[in-house]
């Protein structure tokens, strides 16, 4: 047989006949690694016939709940029989930890489970689980990273559920690369593909993700799976929220928000209040928001602080959102409502350490703003939101109603919203609604 080498770019996966320094589409330099591949036996095939739509039989998926009702929804329900999931993250973001916590539920359903871990040895794995109080007596621990090992051993096992800790350190003898590169990491996971599919059972496998948040290396492996879920967070920051990118047998909408702590992850049934926690109450340059993850509406507190320049050249720095986004508010605020921005320095700054890119919380943004350069408190029980267009009128978003009832919820008076929202609002309860058309109506009402 014929030997052929190909080009793969060890960050987006692309292949070309030869080396390049600069990878064409990801536009990465040194990535390209060298991959052997055997030429193709000219083969026959059989035609096989196509089956009609109406006669397939439909079936629903049985589902393995986790037990964990934040993980549950943004799986739709729970783990597919027979699916093959990838859990994506930066290292130390709670990965393995999450995925110990579900042996706990689903052992205790009666069902088994292998716990693959290339990273850890099992006298390290039984001390997490006994600090997260695992005593289920059917998970059972396989410290391996050779992928035909484990495939003999999943399948004398015949486990319900296989987990693999993580796919970067998985590798099979017959290929020369290391651990971690393409062709291991697409080899072992077309592996874990097969056997998830012929014997029917559900795979989860970690992944790490690289400082640009991709899954290291491969690109790839998101298409091979049936579902990707992503750990989010921030460094020195407790909460994480898992969201799926990918899902085949469910939504991509619906986000789990966790808190880390001493005894593994544990869920926060109420985001916004979570997000409120020890907010200041009537001091300038703070207002709420709501903004939308998902289908979750979540309030969150935009601050602002604006002072004078002692240099030049006044800073400008947003964390949390998009600055140029903060920049162009603040042009609008300059034009259209007359703020002499040009000589103060501006921060703004989601609390909480969210990191926000929907154009709903521009009203918050203009609020905190003027608050703050106007040294005015608004009302903490005023909760604002809208997108802000470049003459200063303030455009409907979408899902109001949603917003104004989380805000009710959570004992909020008063809801500052953009005018061409107001008529989709039905059951909104008590809150006092005031609809604006343009940022001077809105500074105008809550300074
Ligand atoms: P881990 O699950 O090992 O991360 P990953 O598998 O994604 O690389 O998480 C490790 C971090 O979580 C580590 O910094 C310690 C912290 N942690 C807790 O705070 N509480 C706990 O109960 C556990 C097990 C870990
Ligand atoms: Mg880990």
């Amino acid at each position: 047989m014929k030997l052929k080498s190909v080009y793969v770019c060890s960050e987006c996966g692309h292949e070309t006949p030869k080396w390049f320094g600069k990878c064409p589409s990801c536009e990465n330099y040194n990535t390209f690694v060298e991959e052997v591949v055997e030429k193709e036996k000219k083969v026959n095939y059989n035609f096989k016939k196509p089956e009609s739509l109406k006669e397939i039989k439909s079936m629903s998926e049985n589902r393995i709940s986790t037990k964990i009702a934040e993980l549950d929804r943004v799986l739709s329900g729970g783990i597919v029989e027979g699916s093959l999931i990838l859990v994506g993250g930066d290292p130390g973001i709670g990965k393995s930890t999450l995925l110990l916590q579900i042996c706990q539920s689903i052992g205790d359903s009666g069902k088994d489970i292998l716990y693959v871990s290339g990273e850890e040895s099992n006298r390290q794995i039984k001390l997490r689980a006994e600090r997260l109080s695992i005593t289920t007596e059917k998970l059972l621990i396989l410290s391996e990273t050779n992928i035909g090992i484990i495939e003999e051993s999943i399948r004398k096992v015949n486990p319900k559920l296989v987990i693999i800790d993580s796919i970067q350190t998985m590798f099979r003898e017959e290929i020369a690369s290391v651990p971690g590169s393409v062709s291991q990491v697409r080899e072992s996971t077309q592996t874990f593909m097969k056997i998830a599919k012929s014997l029917n059972i559900s795979i989860i496998i970690v992944g790490h993700v690289t400082k640009e948040g991709a899954l290291a290396g491969p690109k790839v492996l998101e298409h091979m799976v049936d579902t990707v879920l992503y750990f989010e967070g921030e460094k020195g920051m407790s909460y994480r929220i898992i969201r799926a990118v990918k899902n085949r047998f469910g939504s991509t909408n619906e986000i789990g928000v966790f808190e880390m702590k001493e005894k593994g992850l544990v869920e926060i049934k109420n985001p916004s209040e979570y997000m409120l926690l020890g907010r200041p109450l009537g001091v300038p340059g703070s207002s709420v928001t709501c903004n939308i993850e998902g289908t979750r509406p979540i309030l969150t507190e935009i601050q602002a602080l604006v002072c004078p320049t002692s240099f030049g050249m006044p800073r400008r720095m947003a964390s949390g959102l998009d600055y140029n986004r903060v920049v162009m508010l603040m042009a609008v605020l300059e034009k259209r409502a007359g703020l002499a921005l040009g000589t103060y320095d501006s921060y703004v700054n989601v609390a909480g350490g969210l990191k926000i890119t929907e154009t709903s919380i521009d009203a918050a943004v203009v609020a905190s703003i003027l608050s703050s350069y106007k040294n005015k408190f608004i009302d903490p029980y005023l909760m604002v939101f809208g997108e802000v267009g470049l003459t200063g009128e303030i455009r409907a978003v979408p899902m109001a109603e949603k917003r104004v009832a989380e805000a009710g919820k959570l004992g909020f008076k008063k809801c500052v919203l953009p005018k061409a929202n107001v008529k989709s609002l039905k059951n909104i309860g008590d809150i006092e609604i005031k609809a604006v058309n343009n940022i001077v109506e809105l500074l105008e009402f809550i300074i």
